[in-house]
């Protein structure tokens, strides 16, 4: 469910009319309910009631300043991949014992920052990051806790390029391994075991692939506990997937999630942390776009947006799907046609949709790209000098820019000429 509806025939943010932020910042723009990303925090939060608990939402999904600050005033921890996620946790005043620090290849300098910033755990993906993390923290005089990252080898059913959870994956130790590197993780002082993590992938729409790599975990935490370990914390990952068509059977909900996890891990007495991410921010954004034109080819018509790869990249990279919808709601009974939407950039890898099935759309009418607040903004770039695409934040009847649309000349003199030229 998110708060993106037609009222009067005009699709709304909450109680905003899309076509009013449009007039007002231009487009392309993405555009995020508070309320949406509230409501979907909360059904997580909630779908772990009564089992000792944090949500890490995985800020690499849309990870604003205003997004995470709204977030973390739920209560939500924050997962990072980076020191600049780190940074733009604690900027949104995120307190270091709510970041996870997730990642295959985090530097020296990042550890270094998270140590001396505060961090609930890091979760380390081999032995090689786990001997230098020991050396910085000793370095620090300080010991750093951590869980580590097992790869179950699980088919998480989902794209080959967002799976993580099989054994050809970079991702993780193992699991066969995991006794051998916990113990040489238990001989090294600068270290804490404190748990296991495990994320398998991203845009599941099944629950089996969790529960496998869950039952692993579960045996796991058994084994180590009777090795010595002291396994009190569980990172279950995120991925848990999103309906990005209104036709399609819908992937499980938190509740049923929260609900296997309980069945699954209950028993253990251990503190559970996941990190979703899409779930969250997915269906709380959009992108609205302008038709520039509409162009007849051989045998088709060709939707011209002003929104392009380089603003939403999921159809190119991922031959994503996204539902398009009018700004302005069709006249019932409408005949809709078939159009290749695409956009202004010069490779015929800008297609965001073929022969999509759309009422007749003709210049300056405004559409909207739905379920796109999660890996839109972020994945963004400034291929063909086309400026980042403005955020702008909903809330109720009111309405905030959240990241402008830099100038020309802003992106322009980012650049510095070496005084030979
Ligand atoms: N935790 C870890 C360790 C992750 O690698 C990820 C996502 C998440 C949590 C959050 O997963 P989510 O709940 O959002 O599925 N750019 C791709 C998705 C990449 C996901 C990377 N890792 C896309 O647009 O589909």
């Amino acid at each position: 469910m998110d708060h993106f509806l037609y009222h009067n025939g005009v699709l709304h943010a909450e109680d905003v009319p899309l076509s009013e932020i449009a007039e007002a910042v231009g487009t392309p723009f993405y555009c995020y309910s508070t309320a949406t990303l509230s409501r979907h925090f909360r059904l997580f939060d909630e779908a772990l009631a009564g089992m000792d608990h944090l949500v890490c939402y995985a800020m690499k999904a849309a990870s604003n300043q205003a997004i995470l600050k709204t977030l973390a005033g739920l209560g939500a921890g924050m997962d990072v991949v980076s020191g600049g996620e780190y940074a733009r946790a604690r900027a949104a005043g995120v307190p270091g014992e709510r970041i996870v620090f997730s990642g295959v290849g985090k530097t020296r300098d990042e550890m270094r920052m998270a140590l001396i910033g505060g961090i609930r755990q890091f979760n380390v993906e081999s032995e090689p990051e786990m001997a230098v993390l020991n050396a910085v923290a000793l370095e620090l005089g300080l010991r750093a806790p951590i869980t580590i990252r097992v790869n179950p080898d699980v088919d998480a059913k989902t794209h080959a390029k967002i799976a993580t959870g099989k054994s050809e994956n970079k991702f993780g130790i193992p699991i066969a391994r995991a006794r051998e590197v916990y113990a040489q993780a238990a001989a090294l002082p600068g270290l804490e075991v404190i748990g296991i993590d495990v994320h398998i992938g991203s845009q599941l729409t099944e629950l089996a692939p969790f529960r496998l790599a869950y039952e692993k975990v579960a045996e796991l935490t058994q084994v180590l506990r009777a090795d010595g370990h002291d396994i009190r914390r569980l990172d279950l990952g995120g991925g848990l997937g999103i309906p990005y068509t209104r036709s399609n059977e819908a992937p499980p909900l938190p509740t049923e999630y929260g609900a296997l996890i309980r069945e699954v891990l209950g028993h253990l007495g251990c503190e559970i942390e996941i990190e979703p991410g899409r779930l969250i921010a997915g269906n709380a954004g959009i992108l609205v776009a302008r038709v520039i034109y509409v162009k007849s080819g051989e045998g088709r018509d060709f939707l011209i947006l002003d929104a392009a790869m380089n603003d939403l990249i999921r159809p190119a990279m991922y031959d994503a799907h996204h539902d398009i919808v009018p700004l302005h709601e069709a006249t019932p009974g409408v005949e809709q046609r078939p159009y290749d939407v695409v956009g202004p950039v010069c490779e015929s890898g800008d297609t965001f949709a073929k022969g999509r099935m759309l009422p007749p759309l003709a210049e300056g009418d405004l559409v909207a790209f739905r379920s796109a607040g999660a890996y839109g903004a972020v994945m963004s770039s400034e291929y063909n000098t086309r400026p980042l695409v403005p955020e702008v934040l909903v809330h109720g009847r009111d309405f905030a820019v959240i990241r402008g649309r830099p100038t020309f000349d802003e992106m322009i003199n980012r650049d510095t000429i070496p005084e030979w030229l």
